[in-house]
């Protein structure tokens, strides 16, 4: 995507050396655009961590360039292991940062050692290539959706709400959530977001709402309890987020109070999409409410708050009283039976077992 005429992605290779690894610090965003260098896998895993990159597809390629890093250093397969664990430790719900650490090890581990750099960043690059084919994809089905809702209500701009960060910060580019948006409103269709901060840490707020902005899309930072009355009111014609994990049957992990856009959704007849490239569906589990590890954050993500002062400085105040605990669970999940649909990289399917199956066979 364009940052001020500049083409970037969230992820990319060195121009110049060839192999430190670049990312955008999305902690200091929407205050300060940092471009970070890494060429350590400690590195890696520590923006993983911090979430100096975050959301689910980034974190997959993130951690396949961190292997690439740890691979250069040292192609030994007994070290090659030892880091994708590290990196694998760093955040325990988004699927896809397993999925690319397996398909990486599965692609390093037959070949001799003298073999292994080239290869592992030629995986990474690979990732990374297809996670931007993907997200375009989802671009495409997921405009399709909302066409026919323009259809419904000719003249008038359709209204969708998300909730977190599912745009091209949290994948390498385009989005999940936020791509059937740029891909709807580059094609003419007027078209409006309502964006949920998102507390605790305010990806909505700080950063959808700075993507949006960039791109130009007419958007409104909303309180995360505001959606279900603007829900009553008829100013929701679709809710469209992104999501951490699918399980087989459908289930959507996704940032925590997503499940009660969810139940509003459902309560006032509102669609409810899910965009995810199939990296984010995890065969292997059968019910995501039971089985899908919920991360928990540390405490201080919710008893302070980090924005610009009136003086221009970035300012941490605490918001809750200093003898009050905190408790931060960071994702939810929203069971399928309240989901409309999937928009993934093949189209858009039922949130079933079955609605998967009849897009990915090869699963079945
Ligand atoms: O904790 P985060 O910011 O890494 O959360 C992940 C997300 O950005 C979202 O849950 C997102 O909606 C799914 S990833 C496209």
């Amino acid at each position: 995507m364009k940052i001020d005429g500049t083409l970037f992605r969230s992820v990319w290779v060195d121009e110049q050396d060839g192999w430190s690894v670049r990312i955008l610090d999305q902690t200091r965003l929407p205050w300060s655009f940092d471009i970070l260098r890494l060429t350590e896998v400690e590195a890696a895993a520590h923006a993983i961590r911090a979430m100096q990159v975050r959301g689910a597809p980034l974190i997959g390629a993130v951690a396949a360039y961190g292997l690439a890093l740890a691979v250069r250093r040292d192609p030994a397969i007994a070290a090659v292991e030892a880091a994708a664990a590290m990196l694998a430790a760093t955040r325990p719900t988004a699927i896809n940062l397993r999925w690319a650490l397996d398909r990486m090890l599965a692609r390093l581990r037959p070949l001799p050692t003298g073999a292994r750099a080239g290869a592992a960043y030629a995986e990474a690059g690979a990732i990374a290539e297809e996670d931007v084919a993907q997200c375009a994809a989802i671009g495409r089905h997921g405009m399709a959706l909302i066409a026919e809702i323009v259809a419904r209500k000719p003249g008038q701009p359709v209204n969708l709400l998300t909730h977190c960060n599912a745009g091209w910060l949290a994948t390498v580019d385009w989005g999940t959530a936020l791509a059937p948006i740029y891909a709807a409103h580059d094609a003419g269709i007027a078209l409006h977001v309502w964006v949920d901060e998102t507390r605790p840490r305010n990806q909505g707020a700080l950063l959808t709402a700075w993507e949006l902005a960039r791109h130009g899309v007419p958007h409104t930072v909303i309180a995360d309890n505001a959606g279900g009355h603007l829900m009553q009111h008829g100013e929701v014609d679709m809710v469209i987020v992104g999501t951490d994990r699918v399980s087989r049957n459908g289930d959507v992990a996704n940032k925590i109070g997503t499940y009660l856009k969810a139940l509003a959704a459902r309560d006032n007849g509102v669609p409810f999409w899910v965009g995810l490239p199939s990296s984010t569906i995890d065969w292997s589990i059968a019910d995501g409410l039971g089985d899908i590890p919920i991360e928990e954050r540390a405490a201080t993500e919710l008893t302070t708050i980090t924005g610009r002062a009136l003086d221009g400085s970035i300012a941490t105040l605490r918001i809750v009283p200093s003898d009050s605990p905190a408790a931060n669970p960071a994702f939810d999940v929203t069971p399928a039976r309240l989901v409309t649909g999937l928009i993934t990289e093949r189209g858009c399917c039922a949130a079933s077992a079955a609605g998967l199956a009849s897009l990915f066979p090869e699963h079945g």
